[in-house]
């Protein structure tokens, strides 16, 4: 692939613009009225921050900058890396949880999540600092299985469900509580003598602990203060002290859910760390889950360095990105590439974030007759965070190899109106980026506003469908496809989020072909139906009538990521996904009912799959290029799939596209339409199809279509003449409003006939 350093070099340019604009005329660019026609920048900032304005050009961190004494309010440096590129530099401080910088507290009011949402995970606030902050190290990566089972050991363990190897920030429960997959690492006794440990397997400069207490919907386990200790060997042990230089005993956690930070009192350099609990909670066990902070030293004769580097040479803005630089970033690729992209926004939120997209595609604003329209959406849950930075480095990456005039992607753009949006609950991501990548645990911002899960708050058209089935009204009452929204859903006193209605309103507007919504939390693409049809059950495999065509979907993306199809990759929490290669049916994972994927398929024309980007929700910003390595590949193949299939226009006698058509494959008991110019996609696998196409007043026609194995829609057009019906009744109306009375016009018609002829 083409690596365009004329094109980063004209991000860079665009970005120090926006950057020096921002600083002199805040105002000035966001008048362009470009802008105004899209109707984007709106002139008042949602809320200011007081921090500086991006300065891509600033020089590099020298190394060991951490070790200067800071004023607790100095925004602190990145974690030392490879400083090859600018970076933004001083930003947010992100782990450290010290008092809000001035400005910032009126944003606070939002980390306190509704009391609606479920008390057990998400009922939480930010913790508060204690002690000043010297170093911004990243995690060891505990809870992204960077840290494998074998770098983490325990005095003792309760049982092997509860073994060290568990003991990872966030780790989810198994259903059953007494299986392999529980909650935390719990000790096999409950002394003092108990301690869990990591080996980072390389001096590491160690500056925090995380810890937080067992997942558990029963059992109220957590440890309430511990010791800290350091080792080069795993034999001598030196105990982290305080001030005074007594060994220092850390405040833990006060419930299971919410992480609670506690930095060293200096950095402390070692390969091993253990925490060693001295006292817990109540009646319960020594448990717990936690990450470990520290900057791993450079030492380029050790092999696990090596292998644990990952570098990637796509130049992208690889942070985290809030409401306000989302849209910046967004401006910025729109201004690098304004002939291929346009902003548009679908809606607001419920506190009036506007929710933006970003149309990718050579003629972009309009629908070209015969080219497929594909979508990917994140961030419905607002606290998982990686899919919305992965579509904006996406949008990026396009743009830049456009413009490099990289051959697949230049096709991809040609032929494919791409939209793109990447944050879908802009409240709850607020929310998240307040906790913070390790601080916000594994729920904090994942509701809407009031309160909302997105991801089953769309109307339940299966039930509707399969009770059709049932009474034998499908298709003769009740069509097979498009099935309608129930009133009562459309009333505006339903339980329906702004966000969701927005999304239905965009999906019922534009005739989308493909899409996929990126989550977090796993590693696996699912596919539907998400809901089943065993009323009684939570799981049950459910495929819908296109099932081949899913699974293949499915596969072309998990196949092509880094690690979803890796035979030897730990489980992210109870669930492997290995024997159907990292792809699973909704419903046998868990059953949802209202879900986007099965929406989509029964009321549009459009197939939507779920992609569960990583088993950490909220990875740290250090984790991105790799991320982005790991699905870049995927998220190109998955768009591409858009042209696989049949496609064509349906047309009347005079060329004329017919706008709503029924096309139908036999042996597949699932129609879709044709969009308002007569034109339709049918994703299918290869293989020989005999398919229909049916609209009012025309007679049918049918033909056999066969797809290939080489990527492109095969060309499967129809004509469809008038019915003699509806001809009958065209002509009557070109003869005027007079009612004529039937029997005598076809006798009339053969009259008129038959002098042609004669
Ligand atoms: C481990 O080794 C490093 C380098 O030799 C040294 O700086 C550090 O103090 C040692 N740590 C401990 C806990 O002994
Ligand atoms: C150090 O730790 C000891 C024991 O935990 C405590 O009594 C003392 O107050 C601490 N001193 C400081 C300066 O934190
Ligand atoms: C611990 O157990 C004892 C006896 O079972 C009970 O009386 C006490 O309330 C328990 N304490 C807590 C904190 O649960
Ligand atoms: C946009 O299109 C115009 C006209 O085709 C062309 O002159 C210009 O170079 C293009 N700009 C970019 C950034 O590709
Ligand atoms: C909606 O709520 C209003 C006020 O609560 C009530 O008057 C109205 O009847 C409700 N409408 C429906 C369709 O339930």
């Amino acid at each position: 692939m083409a690596r365009p350093g004329a094109a980063a070099v004209a991000l860079a340019v665009a970005l120090l613009e926006v950057a020096l604009a921002g600083v002199g005329a805040q105002g000035a660019d966001l008048q362009d009225p470009d802008y105004y026609v899209q109707e984007i920048w709106s002139q008042e900032p949602y809320y200011a921050r007081p921090e500086p304005e991006p300065q891509p050009f600033s020089p590099p961190l020298p190394a060991g900058a951490g070790e200067e004494v800071r004023g607790p309010r100095t925004p602190e440096p990145r974690p030392p890396k490879k400083a090859t590129k600018p970076r933004k530099a001083p930003k947010r401080e992100k782990l450290a949880s010290e008092a809000p910088p001035p400005g910032k507290n009126s944003n606070r009011k939002g980390v306190r999540t509704k009391s609606s949402e479920k008390p057990a995970s998400g009922d939480h606030s930010v913790p508060v600092a204690r002690g000043d902050v010297s170093e911004d190290c990243p995690p060891l990566g505990l809870e992204t299985l960077k840290i494998t089972d074998f770098q983490l050991h325990a005095s003792t363990v309760k049982r092997y469900g509860l073994g060290a190897h568990r003991g990872r920030l966030n780790i989810q429960a198994g259903v059953n509580e007494n299986d392999f997959y529980d909650g935390a690492w719990c000790a096999g006794r409950n002394d003092l003598h108990q301690w869990i440990e990591v080996d980072a397997r390389r001096l590491t400069r160690f500056t925090g602990v995380i810890t937080q207490g067992r997942n558990s919907l029963w059992l109220s386990d957590w440890v309430t203060s511990y010791k800290v200790m350091v080792s080069n060997d795993s034999h001598t042990w030196v105990t982290v002290r305080n001030g005074s230089g007594d060994m220092q005993i850390f405040e833990g956690n006060s419930e299971k859910e919410i992480p609670v930070l506690n930095e060293l009192p200096a950095p402390m350099v070692a390969r091993y760390l253990r925490v060693n609990p001295q006292s817990w909670f109540g009646n319960g066990s020594i448990c717990l889950r936690m990450e470990v902070l520290g900057c791993p030293l450079p030492d380029p004769n050790n092999y696990y360095h090596r292998r644990n580097e990952m570098t990637t040479t796509d130049d992208l803005d690889f942070q985290h990105h809030n409401y306000k630089e989302m849209r910046q970033l967004m401006k910025v690729v729109h201004e690098m590439c304004p002939n291929i992209t346009r902003i548009y926004n679908i809606g607001k939120s419920h506190q009036g974030l506007k929710l933006y997209a970003v149309e990718i595609s050579d003629h972009p604003g309009e629908h070209e007759v015969g080219e497929p329209e594909f979508h990917y959406i994140a961030g419905a849950h607002g606290n998982e965070v990686l899919g919305r930075e992965l579509l904006l480095l996406l949008t990026q990456f396009l743009c830049q190899e456009y413009l490099a005039g990289n051959a697949r992607i230049v096709r991809l753009v040609e032929e494919t109106r791409i939209h793109i949006v990447p944050s879908l609950n802009p409240d709850g991501y607020e929310k998240a980026y307040e906790g913070g990548s390790e601080l916000g645990g594994w729920s904090l911002g994942r509701w809407t506003h009031d309160g909302i899960d997105f991801n089953n708050n769309f109307p339940d058209l299966n039930t509707l469908l399969w009770e059709a089935e049932d009474r034998q009204n499908v298709p003769r009452k009740v069509p097979n496809h498009y099935i309608a929204i129930p009133e009562w859903f459309l009333s505006e006193n339903a339980t329906v989020a702004v966000e969701t209605r927005a999304v239905i309103a965009w999906m019922e507007k534009i005739p989308f072909v493909l899409g996929g919504n990126l989550q977090g939390g796993e590693l696996v693409v699912a596919y539907p139906y998400d809901m089943v049809r065993t009323l009684w059950k939570t799981q049950e495999r459910t495929p819908t009538p296109d099932d081949h065509v899913f699974r293949w979907l499915a596969y072309s993306y998990a196949s092509t990521h880094r690690l979803m199809t890796d035979a030897r990759r730990r489980v992210c929490h109870t669930e492997d996904f290995q024997k159907e290669d990292g792809t699973v049916n909704g419903a046998s994972w868990h059953t949802v009912a209202g879900s986007l994927n099965d929406f989509s398929y029964l009321h549009t024309n459009c197939f939507e799959l779920s992609i569960y980007v990583g088993c950490d929700k909220f990875p740290h910003e250090s984790e991105l290029p790799e991320e982005w390595e790991n699905n870049r590949e995927s998220l190109i193949v998955f768009m591409e799939q858009v042209h696989r299939g049949i496609k064509g226009v349906v047309s009347d006698v005079h060329g004329r596209g017919i706008p709503d058509a029924v096309i139908s494959v036999e042996g597949v008991d699932h129609d879709l339409r044709t969009a308002s110019d007569g034109d339709y996609w049918r994703l299918l696998n290869p293989g020989e199809y005999v398919v229909t196409a049916r609209a009012e007043g025309f007679t049918s026609s049918t033909k056999n279509c066969m797809v290939g194995y080489d990527m492109g829609a095969t060309k499967c057009d129809f004509t469809l003449s008038k019915t003699n019906l509806a001809r009958i009744r065209e002509i009557m109306q070109k003869l005027g409003k007079q009612p004529v009375s039937l029997p005598a016009r076809p006798l009339r018609l053969r009259g008129r006939k038959r002098r042609q002829r004669g």
